[in-house]
């Protein structure tokens, strides 16, 4: 990717984010070359702090977060330059005048004109900032001189009508072509892979519809609990934080139809019209065909953890969801009729991602007498993370003198075909928003729609409490009502592992 000469404005650059993602993402892109040839990063805050005294504090966070250790001092010592900081706060024009001021001080039109926000900041922060760097003169709708980028983080809202409302204030002063919000899944290497493996192979996809496949599963799990997040999580919960994002991104990315050109607006296109085909959920049917799970305590990893009520700032009779599980239709050709069950949480045996494409048993088993009525289907299993990796399963002879069969895999291992090559999602992401390349980014109406089906969900828990079902042990693999969502067609939760 070619990347014109530009300046980063990281507007809550105190936060954890700036110091665990962003600052190392910029020092590989750095350390690798991919920087333009000319580039400043400007942090943007309201803690009183000197460009050196900043720098110090990033190169302590870097020692403790960065992907490669140890730090290379001589690529620091040449990255530090470019890294500056300007005091503010967030609604005081006069801050953002002395932003323009230095942005104009490094002497270079487009250090001055392309300009990368990046705003890490409170969602409710992103209409004040947007407004008050129009005002300053640094954010232009129609990019008439350089370009200008607004880059937000999740949550984008928190149910429909906040996301619209969202929306509206960001485009008030920026084109939508000029937001980029971000989903770090888009950044992982194997989701992107998703829509390489399905497109540029003649064998698999084929097989990708009602026709072949039985159901799909896509599980994300974590073995961590929430931890010092219990604040934010008691807001959000599994549904708003993993499931409106990072799920049906990935559910969309395996059920799309194939989009006319990789181009950004074809391949959101696609997904668009896939979201907008999942069968809505109703009040009666999120009974039958979601259900939330909260863990209490239990051992993890041979540790005995709190359950989640007791965690810190979690209230003691919290109803929010550390784990989700779903049951959705897809209402379209491809799909008709085809299960997808999606799954995660908090406080699970492992943290593991992955997609399962369960694939209709034969037809007629001819090996009843040594294998029951029942052979194992044939699954093809995409490993999102860890030991990332693709593997088929298929039946195979047992050698010997019996006819046994049974399951046998023929896999792929992107660390023993392409070596250990792990860039953070945020190299990529930073790297495409800096191109100006919105593919990994999540387009307006897509969002939208990703909350709509949240929403209905959300709809249908008002007012109800989990149920015993619905506690899950800190440690396994969620609760009962979980495998009885898939139980009821016959289905079971096949775990990563
Ligand atoms: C974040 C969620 O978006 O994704 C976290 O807020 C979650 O709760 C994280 O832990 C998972 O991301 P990853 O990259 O570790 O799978």
């Amino acid at each position: 990717k070619t990347v014109e000469p530009c300046s980063v404005v990281i507007f809550g650059a105190s936060g954890d984010l700036t110091a665990r993602k962003l600052i190392p993402a910029l020092y590989h892109l750095f350390k690798e070359k991919q920087m333009p040839g000319e580039f400043r990063i400007i942090g943007f805050a309201r803690r009183e702090k000197t460009d050196e005294s900043w720098r110090t504090e990033l190169r302590e966070a870097l020692d403790q977060f960065s992907r490669t250790k140890p730090v290379d001092d001589a690529v620091w010592a040449e990255f530090a330059k470019h890294v500056h900081y300007c005091k503010g706060e967030f609604g005081d024009l006069e801050a953002y005048k002395k932003l323009e001021q230095q942005l104009a001080s490094f002497g270079n039109e487009a250090l001055r004109n392309n300009l990368l926000f990046y705003l890490a900041t409170s969602p409710s922060q992103f209409g004040e900032v947007v407004e008050m760097l129009h005002n300053a003169g640094l954010l232009h709708k129609n990019e008439e001189k350089g370009w200008q980028r607004i880059v937000v983080e999740k949550p984008f809202g928190h149910d429909l009508a906040s996301a619209v409302q969202l929306n509206g204030e960001l485009t008030k002063y920026a084109h939508e072509k000029q937001v980029f919000r971000i989903d770090h899944y888009l950044g992982k290497e194997t989701v992107q892979n998703i829509l390489m493996f399905r497109f540029s192979n003649s064998i698999f996809e084929p097989l990708w519809n009602r026709n072949l496949v039985d159901h799909v599963q896509i599980t994300v799990s974590e073995s961590l609990g929430v931890g010092g997040r219990g604040g934010y999580y008691e807001e959000a919960g599994a549904l708003r934080d993993m499931v409106q994002n990072h799920l049906l991104q990935v559910m969309s990315l395996v059920g799309m139809e194939p989009p006319v050109s990789l181009d950004a607006e074809p391949i959101r296109d696609e997904k668009v019209k896939f979201l907008k085909s999942i069968r809505p959920l109703t009040e009666a049917s999120v009974g039958k065909q979601v259900v939330r799970g909260q863990y209490f305590a239990g051992v993890v990893n041979g540790e005995m953890k709190q359950g989640y009520r007791q965690e810190p700032k979690v209230k003691s009779d919290s109803n929010v969801e550390t784990y989700v599980a779903l049951k959705l239709f897809v209402d379209n050709w491809r799909w008709s009729g085809v299960p997808f069950y999606l799954r995660t949480g908090k406080y699970l045996p492992l943290s593991a991602s992955e997609v399962r494409i369960q694939f209709r048993p034969t037809p007629h088993v001819l090996f009843a007498a040594q294998c029951g009525t029942k052979l194992d289907p044939n699954a093809l299993t995409l490993r999102l993370q860890p030991n990332e990796g693709i593997s088929l399963r298929f039946n195979g002879k047992v050698p010997g003198t019996s006819t046994s069969v049974r399951p046998v895999r023929m896999s792929f291992s992107y660390n023993s075909e392409f070596g250990a090559y792990t860039p953070e999602a945020y190299e990529r992401l930073l790297l495409e928003a800096m191109a100006g390349d919105a593919t990994l980014f999540i387009r307006r109406d897509e969002v939208e729609t990703a909350w709509g089906i949240v929403d209905s969900i959300r709809k249908g828990w008002e007012g109800k409490p989990l149920t015993n079902r619905e506690f899950y042990s800190a440690g396994t693999w969620g609760p009962v009502a979980a495998d009885d969502l898939l139980s009821q067609a016959g289905h079971v939760w096949r775990d990563p592992q």
